[in-house]
């Protein structure tokens, strides 16, 4: 599997699916989510409702509509609570049930925002540690997504992503 980290607005990547940090409502909300609905348009919201929400750590699969990317993978992060509420288990497993949902339905390519390290306050060093170490885990016995593509809004993230990447990619 490739690994790349990249600077950029993740609605206008022309991939399989996009990854969505989302709520458990599904129905919208501010930073990445807000932003992936305004571009796919109300559409994504009307398929989003009849979805049923979302839990914490789970995923759910949407189309893209006018997105670029043929499909949206919803998934919930956990808000950041001090590190001992089981935070790094649950964001590991939005990671690894988007992948899941991305080989179930042969997609080869998928990007990913930096799950959690907005609104929901998850340090973003730590998270970046457990979505590389979850993606690297996927493709250990995952031929699907053959490219995961680490989408870093600001120049930060993105530095911490090249540095995982390199140290021991
Ligand atoms: N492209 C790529 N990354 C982005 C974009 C974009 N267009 N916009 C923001 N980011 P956040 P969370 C980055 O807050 O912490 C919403 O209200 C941002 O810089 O979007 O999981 C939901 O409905 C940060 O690195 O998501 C939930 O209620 C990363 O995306 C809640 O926020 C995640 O920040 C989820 O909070």
């Amino acid at each position: 599997m490739k690994l790349r980290a990249i600077r950029a607005d993740i609605t206008t990547l022309a991939l399989d699916a996009i990854v969505n940090a989302a709520n458990s409502s599904l129905l919208g909300g501010g930073g990445v989510d807000g932003a992936i609905h305004r571009a796919a348009g109300p559409d994504l919201v009307a398929q989003c409702r009849l979805l049923g929400g979302c839990k914490t750590g789970e995923a759910k699969l949407t189309g893209g509509y006018r997105l670029p990317a043929k499909h949206v993978i919803h998934t919930v992060g956990p808000v950041w609570r001090g590190g001992d509420a089981g935070e790094p288990e649950l964001l590991a497993s939005c990671y690894r049930n988007s992948l899941a949902i991305a080989a179930r339905h042969c997609f080869a390519a998928v990007a990913f925002p930096c799950i959690s390290t907005g609104i929901f306050g998850y340090p973003a060093e730590a998270a970046a540690r457990v979505a590389v170490a979850a993606v690297r885990a996927h493709a250990v016995d995952a031929a699907l997504p053959g490219e995961v593509v680490f989408c870093c809004f600001g120049e930060a993230d993105l530095r911490i992503y090249r540095n995982l990447l390199d140290a021991d990619g």
